[in-house]
C-alpha cells in the first residue's frame, strides 16, 4: 500500500529454489533501513492485489535467478503480462533497479541485469544502477568485499548449486542491501504537483550510503587505507560498519557545523549525529575524491557532501575526513567542512 507522503518500493522477483529469495529479502532490508515501504512480491504466485501494488509502488526491483543465461522462465512470464502495464502506461516514470543470482561466478548474469534494465526502458521507467566500484579487484582485495563480482548495472550473487540458501555470500547480501537504499529514494510520484516528478539523481544517497568516488583514488597499499575505502565503497553498509568501527570510536564534527560535537561510538554517531542531521534534507551524500595515509594508521579522505535541503536549496561542501586505524578499527573520525556553505543552504 502506498501513502501519500511516504515512498513505496516493490520488490517484484523470482526464486526457484530459495537462494534469490534471500538476496531479496537483503534488498528489502537495504530499502527498509532508509525509512520507506517495502512490499515483497513472488511473481510466480502473483495476485491482482500485488499488481495493484505494483501500479502504486514509486519503485519496482526486479530479481530473478539466472536460467540458462536469462532470466528465469517465471519472471519472463511475468514480464510478459506486465505487457498490459505496457500498453497503458502505467509504470511510466517509476524508478527501476534489479538483482539476479547465478551458480557460476560470471554465469552470464550481465544478460540478466541488462534484461531487467530493457523491461524497464520498454516500461518508460527510470533505472537505478548499483552505484558502487566493483571489489575484489586489487591484490589487498578479497572475495568479502561488497560488490565482489564487479557489477555497476545491478546487484549480482553468486551461490554454490549444491549448497541451501545458507550458502549466499555475506558480501553478495550487503552488496543487495546496498542495492535496495537507492531505490527507497523514490518520491512519492501522488505528492508530485503539476504531473509527473523528474527522477531524483540516483548518485544522490544518504549519509549513511554515500555515492562512490568520481574521481581515481590516491594509490596506495596502505591496509588502513584499503579498510577505509571499503567503508566508503560499502555505502557505510551495517556489516562493513560493525566490523570497522571500533567500540571507543570518537566522531568528530567540526564545530560550526550542523550537529557538531564529539560522538563516542557509532551508536552514538548513528544516532545523535545523523540521526538528528538527515531530517534536515532531501538528500545527503558523502563523497569521496581523493585518499591518501601515512604508515601511522591516519588516512586522509578529501570529498564533498552534495546536500539537497527540505526546503530545495543545494549545497557543495568540501570537506576533509581524518581517520585513525589501530589494529584493523577505526578509532577517531576528525572532520572539518565549509559548514558556512551548509549553513548558509538550511536557512531556508
Ligand atoms: C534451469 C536452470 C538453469 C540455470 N542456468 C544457469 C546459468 O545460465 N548460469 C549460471 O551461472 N547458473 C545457472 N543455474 C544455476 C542457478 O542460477 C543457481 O542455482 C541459483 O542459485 C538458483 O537460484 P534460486 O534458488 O533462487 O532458483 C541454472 C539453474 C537452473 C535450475
Amino acid at each position: 500500500m502506498s501513502h501519500p507522503g511516504h515512498p513505496t518500493v516493490a520488490i517484484a522477483f523470482h526464486s526457484g529454489y530459495g537462494h534469490t529469495a534471500v538476496i531479496a529479502e537483503a534488498v528489502a532490508r537495504g530499502a527498509a533501513g532508509a525509512g520507506v515501504e517495502v512490499v515483497s512480491i513472488s511473481v510466480d504466485t502473483i495476485t491482482d492485489e500485488q499488481w495493484a501494488q505494483l501500479d502504486a509502488a514509486d519503485a519496482i526491483v526486479f530479481g530473478a535467478p539466472t536460467y540458462m543465461g536469462t532470466a528465469s522462465a517465471a519472471f519472463h512470464a511475468f514480464a510478459e503480462a506486465s505487457s498490459k502495464r505496457w500498453f497503458s502506461h502505467s509504470w511510466v516514470d517509476k524508478l527501476a533497479a534489479g538483482f539476479t543470482n547465478s551458480g557460476a561466478k560470471n554465469g552470464d548474469k550481465s544478460s540478466t541485469l541488462g534484461y531487467f534494465a530493457t523491461m524497464a526502458a520498454q516500461h518508460g521507467m527510470h533505472w537505478i544502477s548499483l552505484g558502487l566500484h566493483p571489489g575484489w579487484d586489487s591484490t589487498t582485495g578479497s572475495e568479502d568485499d561488497i560488490n565482489r563480482l564487479g557489477f555497476f548495472l545491478g546487484a549480482g550473487a553468486q551461490s554454490p548449486t549444491d549448497a541451501g540458501p545458507e550458502a549466499v555470500h555475506k558480501s553478495d547480501i550487503a552488496t543487495a542491501e546496498h542495492l535496495g537504499a537507492p531505490a527507497s529514494h523514490a518520491r512519492p510520484r501522488s505528492s508530485a504537483p503539476g504531473g509527473p516528478p523528474s527522477p531524483p539523481d540516483p548518485r544522490t544517497l544518504s549519509p549513511l550510503h554515500p555515492s562512490p568516488p568520481r574521481k581515481e583514488y590516491v594509490v596506495s597499499d596502505s591496509p588502513s587505507l584499503a579498510l577505509i575505502r571499503r567503508l566508503y565503497e560499502s555505502g557505510m553498509s551495517p556489516e562493513v560498519t560493525a566490523e570497522v568501527m571500533a567500540p571507543d570510536l570518537v566522531w568528530d564534527i567540526t564545530p560550526g557545523f550542523p550537529n557538531s560535537g564529539v560522538y563516542h561510538g557509532w551508536d552514538d554517531a548513528a544516532k545523535n549525529f545523523f540521526g538528528r542531521t538527515m531530517p534536515n534534507y532531501d538528500s545527503f551524500g558523502a563523497v569521496p575524491e581523493e585518499f591518501y595515509a601515512d604508515d601511522e594508521g591516519h588516512v586522509f579522505v578529501f570529498g564533498h557532501y552534495h546536500a539537497e535541503t527540505k526546503t530545495g536549496n543545494k549545497a557543495d561542501v568540501r570537506f576533509i575526513h581524518l581517520w585513525t586505524v589501530r589494529d584493523g578499527k577505526a578509532v577517531s573520525m576528525r572532520q572539518a567542512a565549509d559548514s558556512h556553505i551548509l549553513q548558509e543552504a538550511l536557512k531556508g
